[in-house]
C-alpha cells in the first residue's frame, strides 16, 4: 500500500470543456480524469481528444497523477481515443481508465494496443497504467480476472450509475442510500471489488455520487467506502474535493498510533528487543496482525503526505 499514488479524490473533467480542464489544474484533487467516455457527446468527441493532448502537454498539472478515460471497447472510438491521447501526449500521461469493462480480455487488448502506441512513440513500454471501470454485471462477474489481467492494472473503479441500470437496480439515487433497502444497496458490491483489488494489490476507488451540492450526504457516501477500505472516490464537483480528501485519509490520531505501532513492534522484534512475537503498548497487546493493520493506516497516511 505505501507505495501507491494517493488518490483520495479522483476529479472528473470533461475533455470537451477547455475551460474546465484549464481550471482543474489548479484544483487540490489527488487525481484528474480527463473524460472523453460518457461526459463527451458523441459529435464532440475529436475536438476533446485534441483538447486533452492539448491540455496534457501544457503542462501545470502539479502532482497531481493524470488519467484519461477512453470510450469503452462496443463503441468505435476507443483506438482512435488511445492512438491520438497517446501519440500525442503519452509521456504526459501516467493511466487510462477503461470504462465499462466486461472481462479480463478487454483489458488485455488494452495492454496491447498501448504497448503498440507506447513503442510506435517512442516512449518507455508499461509505464501507462490501467484503471477498470466495474459497472456492469458481466464486468463484477469477471473482476477477479480483471485486476488480474495486466501488470498495467492500478485500480478497480466503481461505477454506480452504470451499475445499477445495469443490474436493473429501482433507484435514481446514485451512490446513496435508499428507503426501501435497510442499508446500503451496493455494500456487497463494494466489497467484491474491495477484495478482487487487495487479492491483486491495486487500488480500489469508489464512484461519483450525483447530488452535487449535497456535500455532507457525499462525505457520508465516502465515509462509508472508506470506512471498507477504499482509497479514494470520483469527485464531480470543486466542492467534494476537500471532503474527499479529508475522508481517505486516516485521522491524524489513528496515523500517529500507527507509526507508534510499527516503531514498537519493530523495536519488540528487534535483537535489542529479545526478538518477541508479540509485545504490549500500553494496555494495547500487538503482534504481527497488528502490524499489518497498521501498515494499512500508516500507507493511506504516508501516500497522503501525513
Ligand atoms: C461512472 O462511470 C458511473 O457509471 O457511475
Ligand atoms: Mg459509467
Amino acid at each position: 500500500m505505501a507505495e501507491l499514488r494517493s488518490r483520495r479524490s479522483n476529479l472528473a473533467v470533461p475533455g470537451s470543456n477547455p475551460r474546465f480542464l484549464e481550471k482543474a489544474k489548479g484544483l487540490p484533487a489527488d487525481q484528474v480524469f480527463l473524460d472523453l467516455e460518457d461526459a463527451c457527446a458523441p459529435l464532440a468527441k475529436p475536438a476533446a481528444r485534441k483538447n486533452v493532448v492539448a491540455a496534457l502537454n501544457e503542462g501545470g498539472w502539479g502532482e497531481k497523477v493524470r488519467a484519461v478515460r477512453v470510450n469503452d471497447w462496443t463503441t468505435e472510438w476507443t483506438h482512435t481515443d488511445v492512438i491520438e491521447v497517446v501519440g500525442g501526449a503519452g509521456a504526459e500521461l501516467d493511466c487510462l481508465v477503461l470504462p465499462k469493462v466486461a472481462g479480463a480480455a478487454q483489458v488485455q487488448a488494452l495492454d496491447l494496443l498501448l504497448t503498440q502506441v507506447e513503442k510506435a512513440s517512442g516512449l518507455e513500454v508499461g509505464r501507462i497504467g490501467i484503471e477498470a471501470q466495474i459497472e456492469t454485471a458481466q464486468g463484477l462477474a469477471d473482476v477477479h480476472g480483471i485486476a488480474a489481467a495486466s501488470p498495467r492494472v492500478e485500480t478497480l473503479v466503481f461505477g454506480p450509475a452504470d451499475f445499477m441500470a445495469s443490474i436493473g437496480m429501482r433507484s435514481l439515487v446514485v451512490g446513496g442510500l435508499h428507503p426501501d433497502y435497510p442499508g446500503d444497496p451496493l455494500h456487497s458490491v463494494l466489497v467484491q471489488i474491495l477484495v478482487a483489488a487487495r487479492a491483486n494489490g491495486v487500488q480500489a476507488i469508489d464512484g461519483p455520487f450525483l447530488q452535487v451540492r449535497d456535500v455532507p450526504a457525499f462525505t457520508a457516501a465516502a465515509r462509508r467506502s472508506a470506512m471498507l477500505g477504499f482509497d479514494g472516490k470520483w469527485v464531480l464537483h470543486p466542492d467534494q474535493i476537500a471532503a474527499a480528501n479529508e475522508v481517505y485519509s486516516p485521522a491524524q490520531e489513528d496515523y500517529d498510533h500507527a507509526e507508534l505501532i510499527l516503531d514498537a513492534y519493530a523495536w519488540a522484534t528487534s535483537d535489542a528487543g529479545g526478538r518477541k512475537g508479540s509485545a504490549m503498548l500500553g494496555d494495547e497487546m500487538i503482534d504481527e496482525a497488528s502490524r499489518k493493520m497498521a501498515l494499512v493506516v500508516a500507507g493511506k497516511g504516508r501516500a497522503a503526505g501525513m
